[in-house]
C-alpha cells in the first residue's frame, strides 16, 4: 500500500522499536517467557487497542490476541464492523506472566510494578502511531493508559481526553467474557462489548 513520507517513517520507527523490545529486561518477566510479544498492525492505524498481556498461545506464537481471548475479540470486532487489520493491537505488558502447574502454564496477573515498567513501550508505540482513538481492554490496560487504577464499570463506553489530546476509551477485556459462568450473563455482556466496539469504530470512520 502507498505510504506518505511520515507514514513510512512511522513504519520504520515501529520496526526499530519492535527490535529493541525483543531484548527487553525492564522487569523480571522476560526470563521465564518465550519471547516479547510486541504490538501488531499498521503504523498509520487510527485505532489502537491495548490488552493485558500475552497468554500461553501468544507467548508461543509471538503475536498478540491469537488464542481463545483473541478469537472472541476477532468475532466481536467483526460483529461491530471494525476491521482488525486496520487497527494496531498491543498489550500493556509484553511478556507472558504465569505460574507453572504440572505441564501447564497458568496465567498470572501482572502487578503494578510490571505494568509501570512496561508502560514505556506502549507509550512509544502510541507516540509513533499517534492513533485517533486508543482503547484499553480491561483494568490492566486502563491502568497503563491512564496511569492510575480505575473501575471499568464506572468509566466504560464513553470517550475520555488523554494527556496527549487524543481520545481514550475503556471497555471490558474479552477474557472477562470467557470467564463468566452464567450463559445469559455471558450473552448480555458480549452484546455490551460489541456495542462498545461499534461506537468506538464510529469514531474513526
Ligand atoms: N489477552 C491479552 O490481554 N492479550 C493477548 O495478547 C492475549 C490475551
Amino acid at each position: 500500500t502507498a505510504r506518505t513520507a511520515s507514514g513510512g517513517d512511522a513504519h520504520a520507527a515501529l520496526e526499530a522499536l519492535r527490535a529493541e523490545a525483543s531484548g527487553c529486561q525492564r522487569c523480571p518477566l522476560w526470563q521465564p517467557a518465550t519471547q516479547t510479544v510486541f504490538g501488531e498492525g499498521p503504523a498509520d492505524a487510527r485505532l489502537l487497542f491495548i490488552g493485558e498481556q500475552p497468554g500461553d498461545q501468544e507467548d508461543l506464537a509471538g503475536r498478540p490476541f491469537v488464542g481463545p481471548a483473541g478469537q472472541l475479540f476477532d468475532r466481536a470486532l467483526a460483529e461491530a464492523g471494525v476491521d482488525r487489520a486496520r487497527a494496531y493491537v498491543s498489550n500493556a505488558v509484553k511478556h507472558f506472566k504465569f505460574e507453572p502447574r504440572g505441564k501447564r502454564r497458568i496465567h498470572a496477573k501482572p502487578n503494578g510494578g510490571e505494568i509501570e515498567a512496561c508502560r514505556w513501550w506502549i507509550e512509544q508505540e502510541r507516540a509513533i502511531i499517534r492513533p485517533t482513538v486508543t482503547v484499553a481492554l480491561g483494568a490492566t490496560a486502563a491502568q497503563s493508559l491512564l496511569g492510575r487504577a480505575v473501575t471499568i464499570s464506572r468509566i466504560r463506553g464513553q470517550p475520555m481526553a488523554l494527556a496527549d489530546g487524543s481520545e481514550g476509551w475503556v471497555t471490558v477485556h474479552p477474557s472477562f467474557l470467557l470467564r463468566l459462568p452464567d450463559e445469559d450473563r455471558r450473552v448480555e455482556e458480549y452484546a455490551r462489548f460489541v456495542a462498545d466496539l461499534r461506537r468506538i469504530g464510529e469514531r474513526v470512520t
